[in-house]
């Protein structure tokens, strides 16, 4: 079979996302959406982070997925298209391409540059799979190419990324999964909740990559409307918000500064913050919930054995 790599269909450009970004930073507690953290430097920082013995979403995650193998492959079966969701660089759907054999792979994410590389690597391993990939802001809507005819189509959402989503917002992104699986389903990793200590060291490690994760998101907005943050004048802020049910990541000023771009200016005084991230993290009973009002019926569950992540196949 032909093994194919495309980035097309929905192109973004940089101008589509100005009004958004300046809705945010001139909004009375400023914001930038997290989606802005995944530059090229961003995803290589979020990768390194997902290799932080802090980090236990990922580790807890692959870890359910090789002892539960056998059980996730037969509830989720096999062929079709794994169409894989914030694809970043692959790694967790090649995991799966030996168990799952799938006929085709259609990898999304926000960050196509970084996407067609990881892509470029893993088609020649898999030469058998049809390969396409296509940068997309998919938060706003899930828009599968024609030439994806397969009937069967495992939507993939691992690594708790539904978290970033407000629950409004993420039952809207379940609900497009759910009409446009056919006779497929989906495949979601969900972070559950836990003791403070653990999610503290977690969002606000050692060795600082969460906060030149978060930082990073500074020069990723200067790069898209020629703003003059300096990363310096800013420090990464961990919040946990026990009403919510959430981690928050935020940006906090050093100093007064007035930061400027395209005609428009916002004066941060020291201390005010930016909210650039929200982590969600669920019970078993309130992802079941959700996905129930998305309009799955069934969900199968899969956890560890400190309950501190699951990985759910929904239909
Ligand atoms: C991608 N997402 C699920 C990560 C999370 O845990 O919310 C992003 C992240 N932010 C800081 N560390 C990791």
């Amino acid at each position: 079979m032909q093994t194919l790599i495309t980035s097309a269909a929905q192109s973004i450009t940089r101008n589509d996302f100005i009004p958004e970004i300046e809705m945010g930073l001139l909004a009375q507690s400023a914001w930038i959406s997290p989606k802005f953290l995944y530059d090229p430097l961003g995803s290589h920082l979020f990768t390194a982070i997902t290799l932080l013995p802090e980090y236990y979403p990922s580790n807890t995650e692959k870890n359910i997925f090789s002892q539960y193998q056998n059980q996730i492959t037969d509830a989720v079966g096999s062929g079709g298209t794994l169409i894989d969701l914030g694809a970043g660089n692959c790694q967790k759907a090649e995991y799966l391409f030996n168990s799952l054999k799938p006929a085709s792979y259609l990898a999304i994410d926000f960050s196509v540059e970084y996407l067609q590389d990881a892509l470029t690597k893993i088609q020649g391993k898999y030469p058998h799979i049809h390969m396409q990939c296509i940068g997309m802001d998919f938060s706003k809507q899930i828009v599968i190419p024609n030439s994806i005819t397969t009937c069967k189509r495992t939507f993939f959402y691992p690594g708790s990324s539904i978290g970033n989503f407000l629950k409004s917002e993420a039952i809207q992104l379940l609900r497009q999964i759910k009409n446009q699986a056919r006779d497929g389903g989906l495949l979601i990793g969900v972070d559950l909740m836990k003791e403070d200590s653990v999610l503290m060291a977690a969002y606000d490690d050692p060795l600082k990559v969460t906060a030149a994760f978060n930082l990073n998101i500074l020069r990723s907005i200067n790069s898209h409307i020629g703003s003059n943050f300096k990363v310096d004048q800013f420090r990464h802020t961990v919040k946990i918000n026990h009403a919510e049910n959430r981690v928050e990541l935020y940006l906090e000023a050093l100093e007064d500064l007035t930061v400027s771009w395209l005609g428009n200016s916002r004066v941060f005084k020291r201390g005010d913050l930016i909210h650039t991230e929200n982590s969600h993290k669920y019970t078993i009973e309130s992802i079941k919930e959700l996905l129930k009002n998305a309009g799955f019926e069934t969900a199968q569950i899969w956890t560890d054995p400190k309950n501190y992540f699951a990985v759910i196949y929904a239909q």
